[in-house]
């Protein structure tokens, strides 16, 4: 029988049942549903409204089911339809009237809102962690391979040569952003429902200071209706969870492509990896995929939960049980995401010289050939133009401008001198650009250090 069965003359179908129920997806909050229910009766003591014996029992009752679900001896049972009716009749049934006590001025519906809350709360530290040790490990990447030279690109196409260890700041910044949005979900969900009751608060002298004090909630929510139908934190929660999904696909898709025999940039260990059942030399970059792929669902319960909320009046729904399976599911994907890039940045083979090899192709020098001629007086456009002819050249003689003569160069233009070569260098190339936010290895230097600094803080 229900707890609520009192007004019904029949049970429930036993398909509506299932249907109604979200007792699987509950299981992951038994905790936080647990830790509501002893702040909630222990408040009900300290204002006199449930005896101090009552309480006792209560609390020890509810240790003792957390401890059989947490062995695996706790029975579930569908009927029971929601973790909070499932938790509130084990404990009537263990220990009686005291039991029965418990969801005095309370709601499932003020239960259901803080139990998630926490869960929220839970879920987005275990985020923030993660997120800090990925950036660690990206941090780590870019002093281990300081002074690596790489192809920087626009289009996909060669730009300019870089700092590999500046292609990985650039990483470990979009997910500083991340860690932001991540702690402003955390603090979207750190107030607290419990005590708006159904809807309209209760009769009871309830002191909702206090349960906020004893759940580690920040305040109590200022309105009863809000409280028990607002889900924002959790949009916030999947929001920031698919910004950082979509950063965590393109540093995948950069690895997939490093990986490939054309980049040659990189070897994933083999411990991120996977073969072929039938072709045995692949080694594939299979968990950054998965990676890319995870994105889409991590989107879509993005869109699921705003369209969810959409057109639901005031105050709570049943719509709202719905919320609860994408926040969790988005948190824990992203949580494993982010393990399993970290692991492969940790423990990826670089190969320096071929990346500085591709560095040096398509042209990559161009822009400080016009800059070069550009410093010797020549207005930048014409230099630009020059330096077009003279690529044009090179491309119809299958050959790199570090190819050229200085004879050749002295066709082009009378400016240029031998120090030219100087110019033509990728390393030297990518470590002149020295201005804030550069390349330049002082400038990488720099960023290396506020880096850690804003990792130290965060
Ligand atoms: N199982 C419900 C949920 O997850 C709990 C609240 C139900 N309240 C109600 N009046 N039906 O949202």
């Amino acid at each position: 029988m229900a707890l609520w069965s009192g007004r019904f003359e029949q049970g429930v179908d036993e398909f509506t049942q299932r249907f109604g129920a979200s007792l699987e997806v509950d299981k992951k909050m038994y905790r936080q549903d647990i830790a509501g229910s002893i702040a909630h009766a222990k408040m009900l003591a300290k204002q006199g409204v449930l005896s101090e014996e009552d309480v006792r029992k209560i609390e020890a009752g509810l240790r003792a089911i957390k401890e059989k679900i947490e062995s695996g001896s706790f029975e579930w049972d569908v009927n029971d339809e929601d973790i909070h009716m499932a938790v509130e009749g084990a404990l009537t049934a263990d220990i009686g009237d005291a039991g029965a006590r418990l969801h005095t001025g309370r709601s499932r519906n003020d239960q259901v809102a803080t139990d998630i809350r926490l869960l929220a709360k839970d879920l987005l530290l275990g985020l923030i962690q993660a997120n800090c040790s990925l950036r660690d490990a990206l941090l780590e990447g870019a002093e281990k391979y300081f002074g690596v030279v790489m192809p920087g690109y626009t289009h996909m196409q060669h730009a300019q040569p870089v700092l590999f260890s500046h292609h990985l700041l650039a990483y470990f910044w979009m997910l500083t952003r991340d860690f932001g949005r991540l702690a402003s979900a955390y603090h979207a969900a750190d107030a607290n429902p419990l005590g708006s009751a159904a809807l309209a608060g209760t009769t009871y002298p309830l002191d909702r200071h206090y349960t906020t004090e004893l759940l580690g909630f920040d305040h109590p929510i200022p309105n009863s209706m809000d409280a028990v139908s607002d889900r924002d934190y959790l949009l916030d929660l999947e929001y920031a969870c698919s910004v950082s999904m979509m950063h965590l696909s393109r540093l995948c898709e950069e690895i997939i492509t490093w990986s490939t025999t054309e980049f040659g940039f990189i070897t994933l260990s083999d411990s991120y990896s996977t073969g072929s059942s039938i072709m045995p030399q692949k080694k594939n970059p299979d968990f950054a995929e998965l990676t890319r792929g995870k994105t889409g669902r991590v989107y879509g319960d993005l869109m699921t939960l705003l369209t969810t909320m959409k057109g639901l009046p005031l105050a709570y729904n049943k719509d709202l049980q719905e919320c609860k399976e994408g926040a969790i599911d988005a948190a824990e994907t992203l949580h494993d995401c982010m393990t399993c890039v970290e692991g492969m940045v940790r423990t990826w083979e670089v190969h320096e010289q071929r990346m500085l090899d591709e560095a040096g192709q398509g042209f990559t020098a161009a822009t400080d050939v016009a800059d070069y001629l550009a410093k010797h007086g020549l207005p930048f456009r014409r230099a630009h133009e020059v330096v077009g002819e003279l690529v044009l050249y090179c491309e119809k003689h299958h050959m790199g401008l570090e190819d050229l003569t200085l004879e050749d160069f002295k066709k082009a233009s009378s400016l240029f001198e031998d120090d030219i070569a100087r110019d033509l260098d990728p390393a030297g190339i990518a470590g002149a650009r020295n201005t804030y936010g550069g390349t330049g290895h002082e400038a990488v230097r720099v960023q290396i250090s506020e880096a850690h600094d804003t990792l130290g803080r965060d």
